[in-house]
């Protein structure tokens, strides 16, 4: 009710003076939607969260342990909006992260987070988390992300039209009607403003109509009327559908107006609890304690001007009588801890946790795996179809490096001579050509930046991106290894025949898959994407090096050269192929003086190549598919590794709340 009232309230105070109007009333027409029926009934639970005594530290070098949250108790009740605000670095996306199940590995916690009095992790479909970050892929435009959002993560059983619609009303309920056919861009290229950005990043979650929500400053970027209007729908996606949401939003610089939607507000100072309880009441509890709101000043300013001590200094040097910002901070801190706020947020926690809700929530149902592997394959196939930089502009460099190496090597003829041509031709294809597959590494990055959001929110898992990203690279890689492989091959005019061609165009296609599977297993194991191609071309550099070519098989130093690296380099393979689809059937002169005038193609790839004859070119092809299967299940088990290992390190190494006491006590410890 109050969150209809303020927002009449603003409607009526705006209508004469916001140029905007028309972007206000779209906001305000959405409509209310009838509840979907297909929904299992138990999903409609409602959630209530409390937390009591959260503590979370960091291990710091200077200081041993460093916490960033001191003792938190709280809670979040079903159609309800809770505020986390204080100065930045003061613990806000700590605290969301904690109570959404997310810290990162490096942090302990400790303290008792229940969901509707059970100790339980939260189910899928039951929460959904919005950034702080708009990670997003920039060639879709809004209507495509929010859509291929939707048919990611909802249910099968739930129709086609059903999922439009979804989609529709997210975009409509956050204002972007006008933008739903523009694309996102990032990148250099225009796109949608930060703010619109923001709000898509938004409807990405809330397609799915989460119980709980938890939003990471939603409306940093966006100018007041934006921030108001955004703040509001997602205040009235509190109680919508028949369903009461419980929506917890930390909050950098809110207007009035938008501090009038909070139902409860979490006050933060370095991560103590300055003030928990009803938004309304918290400038009466800052009056009491002497520091009195001025009128006609916004309350959240005042709240964060007085609990602001990162620049203590200037405000002592410029006021010398006033008290420093720390001692109004501990005096804010010690009389909430005795004030009767205090004691009523414990008793509703004891309260909610008591009254439980019924049973615990339970998680609402997946879109099927297969579902999700056909629409990141769409999804990923359209991305990559926009995106100039992924497979286009290679396509263009591998042409013009074609006809290059066409012209150098042209009509090779069958010379003694051509037979050391014929051998640089091969390598430079298998190796360099190759090479260049990682141009489409920062492409990859960005894709892979989106899968660990959508990863991190539940909307699908590794298997469906690999898969996805698998199947919507091939027919790419096929024509960058056709067209320029075609040019190349009868420029030179190497050996005639389909077959020959073919083995040649496959062995390049493949080679391609492999650089990218390795950068694949790259990018998840290296954290930036400058890293990655460094530490990628390195490894390349090392198996080129050891692919007996450079330096024949029998002269390469034993140790690491031979064994292992002749062995796992996949170059090693590409070459033998190669050489055995080219030199096989041929028959060459002969080195002058020779016995013999002629020198067939099998010895000299024994004789000359030292290669390994006891199997044919088609066992190579076949390594070599084999070892981009492995590079891409590597990736597939280095992914679920961590996912398996962080949160196990997590448990191993959370401490008791009596030990995070003794630290505190004892810092020096
Ligand atoms: N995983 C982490 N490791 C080390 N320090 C961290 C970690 N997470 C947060 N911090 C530190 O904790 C403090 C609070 O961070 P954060 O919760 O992001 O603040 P904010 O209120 O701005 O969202 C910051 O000083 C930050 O550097
Ligand atoms: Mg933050």
């Amino acid at each position: 009710m109050e969150i209809e009232a303020a927002s009449a309230m603003m409607k009526k105070g705006m209508d004469t003076t916001d140029p905007d109007r028309d972007y206000q009333c779209r906001v305000h027409e959405v409509k209310l939607e009838t509840h979907d029926p297909d929904e299992p009934k138990e999903t409609r639970n409602d959630v209530a969260l409390t937390w009591e005594d959260v503590w979370v530290m960091v291990s710091d070098k200077s200081k041993g342990v460093k916490p960033i949250l001191q003792g938190v108790t709280g809670y979040a009740r079903p159609g309800e909006l809770l505020a986390i605000m204080g100065p930045s670095g003061c613990g806000k996306s700590t605290l969301l992260d904690t109570l959404a199940g997310r810290l990162s590995s490096n942090t302990r916690q400790t303290g008792d987070i229940l969901v509707n009095g059970h100790k339980q992790a939260l189910a899928y479909g039951t929460s959904a988390y919005v950034m702080q970050d708009d990670i997003l892929l920039a060639t879709l435009t809004v209507r495509e992300a929010v859509y291929y959002s939707a048919q990611l993560q909802l249910p099968d059983y739930t129709p086609v039209s059903e999922k439009r619609e979804r989609a529709e009303t997210a975009i409509r309920e956050m204002g972007l009607q006008d933008a739903v056919d523009t694309r996102i861009g990032g990148w250099g290229t225009k796109g949608l403003s930060g703010g619109q950005k923001r709000r898509v990043s938004i409807c990405l979650e809330i397609v799915t109509r989460p119980k709980l929500l938890f939003l990471d400053e939603p409306t940093s970027g966006l100018d007041s009327a934006a921030s108001y209007y955004v703040m509001s729908r997602i205040a009235s996606l509190g109680q919508r559908d028949g369903i009461r949401r419980t929506i917890i939003t930390s909050i950098h610089q809110p207007s009035s107006e938008v501090f009038q939607l909070f139902h409860n507000l979490c006050l933060l100072s370095s991560g103590r609890t300055v003030y928990f309880g009803p938004a309304s009441a918290a400038t009466d509890f800052f009056a009491l304690n002497g520091f009195p709101c001025p009128t006609l000043q916004n309350p959240s300013d005042h709240f964060l001007k007085t609990i602001n001590k990162d620049f203590d200094v200037d405000i002592e040097q410029g006021a010398p009588g006033k008290i420093s910002t720390e001692e109004a901070i501990n005096t804010l801190v010690k009389s909430y801890g005795s004030s009767p706020n205090c004691q009523e947020v414990l008793g509703e926690v004891a309260r909610i946790n008591k009254q439980g809700h019924g049973a615990p929530a339970k998680g609402g149902s997946h879109a099927k795996f297969v579902t999700q592997c056909l629409v990141l394959t769409r999804r990923s196939s359209l991305n990559m179809y926009r995106d100039q930089g992924y497979y286009w502009l290679r396509l263009a460099v591998y042409i013009i490096v074609a006809v290059g190496l066409g012209t150098i090597f042209s009509d090779i003829g069958s010379s003694y001579s051509s037979i050391q041509a014929r051998g640089s031709f091969l390598v430079f294809v298998a190796s360099f050509l190759t090479f260049m597959a990682i141009g489409g590494f920062p492409s990859f990055v960005e894709d892979m930046k989106v899968f660990a959001r959508e990863r991190l929110n539940g909307h699908y898992g590794t298997g469906a991106f690999v898969v996805g990203n698998t199947i919507s690279s091939i027919p790419y890689l096929l024509l960058i290894s056709l067209i320029p492989g075609a040019i190349a091959y009868y420029l030179t005019g190497l050996q005639r025949g389909w077959e020959h061609f073919l083995y040649f165009v496959a062995v390049m296609f493949t080679c391609m898959m492999l650089v990218e599977s390795l950068m694949m297993t790259v990018a998840s194991i290296v954290p930036t994407f400058l890293m990655g191609i460094i530490t990628g071309a390195g490894i390349q550099a090392l198996m080129i090096l050891g692919g007996g070519f450079f330096r024949l098989p029998n002269d390469l130093p034993l140790l690491i050269w031979k064994y292992p690296l002749y062995y796992i380099a996949f170059h090693r393979y590409a070459y033998e192929g190669l050489f055995k689809n080219e030199f096989e059937g041929l028959k060459l002169p002969s080195q002058p003086g020779n016995k013999t005038s002629f020198i067939s193609g099998e010895q000299l790839l024994t004789e000359i190549w030292q290669m390994n004859m006891e199997y044919s070119k088609w066992v190579d092809l076949v390594v070599l598919i084999g070892m981009v299967i492995l590079y891409r299940v590597m990736f597939l088990a280095i992914v679920k590794g961590t996912e398996v290992v962080k949160p196990a390190m997590v448990v191993c190494t959370s401490m008791t709340p009596e030990q995070t006491k003794q630290i505190m006590m004892n810092p020096s410890d």
